[in-house]
């Protein structure tokens, strides 16, 4: 079959047909896919029945994959695969108050994927299993066109400013999750990364931003840079920025993280089965 790409907003996503994840890729596909994915920033797959041995290995094409850093979020099967579920092992829907459902909505918020790595991941790839009926979309706010529009004051501001991402500080959001593993909190230590970044393959210069994660701004006070950071945040989430993906069982999604950030939409967790499997691909270059 063909490839086709048809756009699905007019800054970034595009579905792509008559491919087969499942499928051992030439590399002409995957090459394509690899340039659809640049420029567009997401990628959707519709109806692909994928198992998890499917999606790393369609995954493992475009890199080497990240491992998450909490072992209960990770699949026992696969460590590479990243659980974003409110679903327990036994098959039936977690309580509100547990752990992994309080930590998984953590995703509710804006972010960008592992920007509390010194190298954070270049993209992710996730595969809806179960999906929720109407609530629980995941938006992608394209972060190029947020910078090209930027008023020339807010560009002005945020032009050579670092800012210090945290792992730690994200899950602070969530009063009732116990504190990390000193072993796996001992992994991800604070990081400072540039408020503007250039892609390393596009050129293009977008803002960096991952709210739930940044705790400070060099130079800034904390309230400074809370009002930063809320200013831009209001600014690329406009929806002339946004594309919102409305969820099938079987859609896979394909994200490049130094572009975008993303959020889920709220979903009645208590009623609804959301089960997601995230592969990440892992960094290769510093935010620069
Ligand atoms: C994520 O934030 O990586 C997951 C998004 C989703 O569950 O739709």
């Amino acid at each position: 079959m063909k490839l086709t790409i048809r756009k699905l907003h007019p800054c970034l996503g595009a579905e792509i047909s008559g491919v087969n994840l499942a499928d051992d890729l030439d590399d002409a596909t995957v090459d394509a896919l690899r340039a659809a994915w640049i420029e567009h920033c997401v990628l959707v797959f519709r109806d692909q029945r994928i198992t998890d041995a499917e999606q790393i290995a369609f995954s493992q094409r475009f890199g080497e994959l990240e491992i998450f850093p909490q072992a209960e979020n990770r699949a026992v099967t696969h460590p590479e695969i990243f659980n974003l579920t409110n679903v327990g092992d036994d098959g039936e829907i977690l309580p509100p108050k547990h752990e992994t459902v309080q930590f998984v909505s953590t995703t509710q918020n804006w972010h960008t994927d592992s920007c509390y790595r010194s190298i954070p991941c270049n993209g992710a790839i996730l595969h809806g299993i179960e999906t929720t009926s109407d609530a629980g979309n995941t938006l992608f706010a394209d972060l190029r066109a947020a910078y090209d529009t930027l008023p020339d004051d807010l560009r002005g501001r945020i032009e050579g400013l670092k800012a210090r991402h945290s792992f730690e500080y994200m899950r602070s959001a969530k009063k009732d999750l116990p504190p990390m593993k000193p072993e796996e909190l001992a992994t991800v230590p604070p990081v400072t990364h540039p408020l503007v970044r250039t892609h390393p393959v596009s050129g293009r210069k977008s803002i960096y931003l991952s709210p739930i994660y940044m705790e400070q701004i060099e130079g800034l006070s904390d309230a400074e840079a809370r009002a930063l950071i809320d200013d831009l945040t209001e600014w690329a989430s406009q929806d002339r920025f946004v594309y919102r993906h409305k969820w099938r069982p079987d859609d896979v999604l394909m994200w490049d993280n130094r572009s975008t950030m993303h959020l889920v939409t709220p979903f009645d967790a208590a009623t609804e089965r959301r089960v997601m499997h995230r592969t990440t691909l892992l960094g290769t270059e510093a935010v620069a």
